[in-house]
């Protein structure tokens, strides 16, 4: 039995609560309003259909659901807010002090760092470099460009042809990179330009990305002949926060934003003294809780994630699920290797592939 499977293993507690949803009738009181919310939320049930999100029926599944939603994409105000305090609250002011950057092989290297969601929430945040065979550069989610990052970036050659912001929330650095490589191409998802021209952080310049992927033409679209022949890329754009996940060939790498969390962030906040270290409340263990690798992550990209565009969704997943990766570094929490990073992806999109 391997971890996941441990993980999700039903308790006592959840198999009597899987018992209870076979008997529950329809709601007709708070009491149970609640109990039928947690019951959805808590125990590992199959999907459910969407009807049952309906009316009043789900009060814990509401609040879950809207925390998960904002957590993940935000709305206006949070994506606003979030814009305010970017460069003061969510990234650490030490960065050279705290990351580490360690070579995943030797053309894959990460750079971890304490990343606050919210400015609360102890997601971690990483930046990939890999050196492609022609031997450019290219960068995926951007952290702080630090003394140390800038003389891993020359050992690897210096030559940063390619900067990726995998999706519309991973682009807080590109700016700083764009600036110290200016030719570089910038690549990105529908969405992001605009956003970073309506951005008013300091730190969110107004550079043109030389490739946007979209929807419609996203399985033609090619980011650079050499790039192209190391990498599969598959846009979902039936992700709310529009990711671009990247399969590195060579060394069989797939590099995610927050397309799966994996918390806790453990590499990514090892450096950080532990006096220093967040407290992590309730709050912020109910926000954590639904993005490590179990069940409530699998619940929360199926029912709010990719509700917008299941279809599509699913597409994608099967195409990602058939690259043959053994690393899956993801953005937020501890680099995935050997089988489990197979293992974990499945397991998170189980629904998903089986539609
Ligand atoms: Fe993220």
């Amino acid at each position: 039995m391997n971890l996941f499977q441990k993980a999700v293993q039903p308790t006592k507690q959840q198999q009597q609560q899987q018992r209870l949803i076979r008997t529950i009738s329809p709601p007709r009181s708070p009491r149970r309003k609640f109990e039928q919310g947690y019951i959805l939320f808590a125990s590992p049930v199959p999907p459910v259909s969407p009807s049952i999100f309906t009316r009043n029926r789900l009060v814990v599944g509401t609040i879950v659901v809207a925390l998960s939603t904002t957590a993940f994409f935000g709305s206006n105000t949070f994506a606003q807010q979030q814009q305010n305090t970017m460069s003061s609250k969510l990234v650490p002011t030490n960065p050279s002090d705290v990351m580490v950057i360690r070579d995943l092989t030797p053309r894959v290297v990460t750079l971890s760092v304490p990343f606050l969601r919210f400015g609360k929430f102890p997601v971690g945040g990483r930046g990939t470099l890999v050196q492609l065979t022609s031997g450019a550069i290219a960068v995926f989610s951007p952290v702080a460009l630090t003394p140390e990052v800038s003389a891993k970036v020359q050992s690897l050659g210096g030559n940063v042809q390619y900067i990726i912001a995998p999706d519309i929330e991973h682009h807080i650095f590109v700016s700083d990179w764009a600036k110290a490589y200016p030719s570089a191409k910038l690549i990105g998802p529908e969405g992001l330009p605009e956003k970073r021209q309506a951005a008013k952080d300091e730190k969110v310049g107004k550079e043109p990305f030389a490739v946007v992927f979209k929807a419609a033409t996203k399985r033609e679209t090619s980011i650079g002949a050499d790039f192209d022949a190391d990498f599969e890329v598959e846009y979902v754009d039936g992700h709310a926060s529009k990711e671009i996940v990247l399969f590195y060939k060579p060394d069989k790498v797939l590099i995610e934003a927050d397309f799966l969390f994996n918390l806790p962030a453990t590499e990514q906040y090892s450096r950080v003294p532990d006096a220093d270290k967040p407290k992590v409340g309730f709050l912020a263990k109910t926000f954590m809780g639904a993005q490590s690798v179990g069940k409530g992550q699998q619940r929360l990209m199926w029912h709010v994630i990719s509700r917008e565009n299941r279809a599509s969704f699913n597409e994608s997943v099967k195409r990602i699920s058939g690259w043959d990766f053994n690393y899956l570094i993801p953005c937020h929490g501890d680099v995935l290797e050997g089988a489990a990073a197979k293992e974990a992806f499945n397991a998170v999109f189980e629904w998903h592939l089986q539609k």
